[in-house]
Parts: structure tokens; C-alpha cells; sequence
């Protein structure tokens, strides 16, 4: 018998002081750290004021789409949860959030962007430079302080804190993919779909989507439950599939003001969805072009491209391939064994369906 589970006909969400909870446990979360270390003896000042600046910058500026994830999980697990209970999960979503600072800190070196969540890069800051690369070391690690420092009296301690350690390696072998297709010797050859999928899966999926959910269920006590972990796991690499496809649409099509990001996919030449898209609608005049000017920093090069995806509609492939994958999960999503909350799984879909940012 399960009698914490819900079984509702619509999704339940965070009430607005929920939100407000979330968002104040932030500064409740930075000053437990501070505290904790401005009781040394030894000057570690130096380096928490730096801290403090670095986590600032980087970890409460995003949509917190991954962070609120968690407390909307448990929710919908968990019928009548504590304030304590909540408060855990806030927790638990803001360590993903710190997660996700130390991965676009690291990712915006690797890409060489110039700017992230509408402010420039970490790494661009004249002060910061290279020590950004210490800096991710320092975000990421921070997570785990967190973690030991409100949840490691929890039963559920070691294995939210194992699946961290092992879906954090999965995200940098992904990255570690991502960033050797910038080699390729021969990127029409290179650049498939299936490469593509397991690429997104890795860098981003696991993360993005399956790690707060789990997060959720594993304080719910359901992350031994393995049919049901299992089905939620291919549900979510679907949603993280979709997200990854909408974030490359947006590299080349979105408002730079709404994302608060400038693309760089075309110059780097990443395996982007627009690419593969592209290659498969290309007459040979067209291809062409795509290969001569795919993969340099140089912006009459960069327009080309842009330029030919336009002419080749990719907007509209994308606008058919979004309804499309929405439908397709939606269905999935119903087929769920009732245990589950369905309706949970339809709201996370709904949150990012058509995302401009
Ligand atoms: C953004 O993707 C980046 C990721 C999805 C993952 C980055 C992962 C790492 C750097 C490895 C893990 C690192 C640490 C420190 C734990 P994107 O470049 O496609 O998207 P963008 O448009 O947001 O740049
Ligand atoms: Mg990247």
C-alpha cells in the first residue's frame, strides 16, 4: 500500500508563497555556507568574498525551471508534505540550480559566448578570466556543501547525494561529445540524428529534466521503485530531448533579448538540430554553401547560414516537429501507470512547450 500518492485529476503546483520560499531560501542557503567557513581561523575570507560574488552572478539569475522542478515533484508525490519537508526540496532544487551555474560557467569558456542570462559571461568579466575555470570547481563543489549541510541527517542522503556524483559525470561526458564534434573531419558523415539524441541526452537531459524529478521522488521515498523510476526516466529524456532541440532553434532564431543569450552554434560548428535539419533539405547548390561557410567565426559567413536555414524554412520544421513531439509525449504520458501522476508530467511539458527563452 502507497498511501502518500496522488491520484488527482490535475496537477498540483506551488502556491505563489511556495515560490516566495523558494526563492528566500537562496540567501538562507549562501549565508549557512559563509557561516560555516567565516568561523576558521584562517584568512578563507580572501576567498568566500570571491565566492559569494561568483555564486551571485551565476546561480540565482535563470527561469529556475530545473530548481522549482524538485518542490513541484514532491508535491505531486506527496499529499499533505510539512513546511521541513518543503524546505528540503527547495533545497534540493537550489543544489541543481548551483549545478547548472558551474555547467554554463564551463560551457560558456568551452563555446567562447559572449554573453548568458542577459549579462556577459563569467569568464568575459576582467577580473575573472581564466579563474572562471576554478570557479566552476568551486560551484559545482558547493552543491555538495549544501547538500551536507541541510540534508545529510535525511535518510535519502546518500542516495540523492550518489545520483548526483553519477548523473554530473554523464552531463560531462555528454559536453566532452558535444565538444569533439567541433573536430570532425567530416561533419556531413558525423552529424546524425542518432549521434544528435545521444549527445542531448547526456549533456542535457539527465540534468535538466530526470535529475529534479528524481530528485522528488527519491524524498517522496519512491527512488527504488524501478518500473516506476524507469518509465519517469524515459518520460523526461523525451521532455530533455525536446528542451535541447527548442534551446538550438533558439541559438540561430530566438530574440537575444528574450534569451539573454548570443548563439554561437553556427561558428562552432555544433552538431545543432538546425544542421542536421538543414543537410537533409539542401539541394547540392545549397550544401554547398552550408559546408563553406559552416564553422567560422566570421560574421558574412555566420549570415550565410542563417540566411540559407531561412530560406530553407527550418522555421516551419520546427514549428511541425514541436507540435508533433508534444503530441507524441502527451500520449506517452497517458499510457503511465496510474501510480504515477500523469498529470505532473503533462504540467512539466506544458512549461516549456513553445519557450521563447
Ligand atoms: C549548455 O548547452 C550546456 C550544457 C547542457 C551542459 C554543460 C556541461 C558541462 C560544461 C560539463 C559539466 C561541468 C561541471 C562544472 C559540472 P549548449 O551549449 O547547447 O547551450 P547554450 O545555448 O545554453 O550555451
Ligand atoms: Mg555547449
Amino acid at each position: 500500500m502507497i498511501p502518500d500518492i496522488m491520484v488527482e485529476p490535475t496537477a498540483v503546483t506551488l502556491t505563489n508563497d511556495e515560490i516566495q520560499e523558494f526563492e528566500s531560501m537562496y540567501s538562507e542557503i549562501l549565508e549557512a555556507v559563509i557561516k560555516d567557513y567565516e568561523n576558521s581561523k584562517d584568512q578563507l575570507y580572501l576567498a568566500t568574498d570571491w565566492m559569494v560574488k561568483a555564486i551571485n552572478y551565476n546561480v540565482p539569475k535563470g527561469k529556475k525551471l530545473r530548481g522549482l522542478m524538485v518542490p513541484i515533484t514532491y508535491r505531486n508525490f506527496v499529499k499533505n508534505p510539512t513546511k521541513e519537508e518543503m524546505r528540503m526540496a527547495y533545497v534540493l532544487g537550489w543544489c541543481i540550480e548551483i549545478l547548472q551555474g558551474a555547467c554554463l560557467v564551463a560551457d560558456d569558456i568551452m563555446d567562447k559566448s559572449e554573453t548568458r542570462r542577459g549579462q556577459p559571461c563569467w569568464y568575459k568579466l576582467e577580473d575573472v578570466g581564466l579563474m572562471a575555470v576554478n570557479d566552476t570547481f568551486m560551484l559545482e563543489n558547493l552543491a555538495y556543501k549544501v547538500l551536507k549541510l541541510y540534508v545529510s541527517k535525511e535518510p535519502y542522503y546518500m542516495e540523492v547525494l550518489e545520483i548526483t556524483h553519477e548523473i554530473t559525470l554523464k552531463t560531462i561526458l555528454g559536453q566532452c561529445m558535444d565538444c569533439h564534434m567541433e573536430n570532425s573531419d567530416d561533419i556531413l558523415e558525423s552529424f546524425t540524428m542518432d549521434r544528435y539524441s545521444s549527445i542531448v541526452k547526456y549533456k542535457t537531459s539527465y540534468y535538466t529534466m530526470y535529475l529534479p524529478v528524481l530528485f522528488g521522488m527519491i524524498m517522496a521515498g519512491r527512488g527504488r521503485d524501478q518500473k516506476s523510476i524507469q518509465k519517469v526516466e524515459e518520460i523526461m529524456l523525451d521532455i530533455g530531448h525536446y528542451f535541447q532541440v527548442q534551446d538550438d532553434f533558439l541559438d540561430c532564431f530566438g530574440n537575444e533579448d528574450v534569451t539573454g543569450k548570443i548563439g554561437t552554434d553556427i561558428q562552432d560548428s555544433k552538431c545543432s538540430w538546425l544542421f542536421i535539419q538543414a543537410v537533409q533539405k539542401c539541394n547540392d547548390k545549397e550544401l554547398e554553401c552550408l559546408l563553406n561557410n559552416y564553422g567560422c567565426n566570421e560574421r558574412g559567413k555566420i549570415e550565410r547560414v542563417k540566411r540559407l536555414y531561412k530560406d530553407l524554412e527550418l522555421e516551419n520544421v520546427f514549428r511541425e516537429y514541436e507540435n508533433n513531439v508534444y503530441l507524441e509525449i502527451v500520449d506517452k504520458i497517458q499510457k503511465l501507470p496510474v501510480e504515477l501522476p500523469g498529470k505532473l508530467f503533462e504540467m512539466l511539458l506544458l512549461k516549456i512547450f513553445q519557450r521563447q527563452n
